[in-house]
């Protein structure tokens, strides 16, 4: 396949290539995952957030190397899409599609959607699912762009349980101490 004057070959994952998807991981998805943004806002908390996204992949990979297809230019992995199917409801469901920054805006990550949607067909289903992020623009467009309507919204909500139970001790402190300066007052 053509697309943006560099020659993309879309073929089904072996488990030969498992390094090279696996070794994509952090600079893929930087900027676009939810661990990340819980550790830039509450700290690193034991592995980094790429390492959970990479042992995640993985361990989806060794279950269903079978539902991964890479891309490859000139014979190295620049991108890889996974998904899943639910025969009996004849659900597919879109994954991760994930383009090397090096490589993205020419046409890789929607030639690996689009083999995607047509292995989803070959299997009998009749939806597609997915969920990315509503600040995930580029995942945005592509989905939307290939007939992806926005069906359900989610939000995502985090707090520091220390700074909670710190907060509450201390406007306890303060009322006790509010109180005793008002008896001692009267
Ligand atoms: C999403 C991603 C796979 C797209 O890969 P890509 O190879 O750059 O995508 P393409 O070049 O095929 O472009 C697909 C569409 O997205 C648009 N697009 C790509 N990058 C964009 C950007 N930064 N801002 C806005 N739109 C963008 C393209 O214009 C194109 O739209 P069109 O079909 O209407 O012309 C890639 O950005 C990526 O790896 N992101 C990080 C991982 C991730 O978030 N994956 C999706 C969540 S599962």
């Amino acid at each position: 396949m053509k697309r943006s004057g560099i020659n993309v070959n879309i073929r089904r994952f072996k488990i030969k290539d498992m390094d090279a998807v696996l070794d994509m991981t952090k600079e893929c998805w930087s900027g676009f995952s939810f661990d990340q943004k819980i550790e830039s806002l509450f700290g690193r908390r034991g592995r980094a957030w790429w390492e959970i996204k990479r042992e995640s992949i993985k361990a989806f990979l060794e279950a269903h190397p079978e539902w991964c297809f890479v891309a490859e230019i000139n014979g190295e992995i620049v991108g890889y899409a996974t998904y899943s199917v639910d025969r009996d409801r004849k659900v597919g469901h879109v994954l991760n599609n994930a383009v090397h920054p090096k490589w993205r805006g020419r046409g890789v990550g929607s030639a690996l959607h689009e083999r995607v949607l047509e292995e989803l067909r070959n299997e009998g289903m009749d939806i597609a699912i997915l969920v990315t992020s509503v600040h995930n623009v580029p995942a945005r467009r592509m989905y939307e762009s290939h007939g992806f309507k926005v069906v359900w919204e989610a939000l995502y909500y985090a707090k520091s349980l220390k700074e909670e139970a710190g907060s509450i001790r201390a406007k306890r402190e303060t009322k006790k101490w509010t109180e005793t300066q008002h008896v001692s007052e009267a």
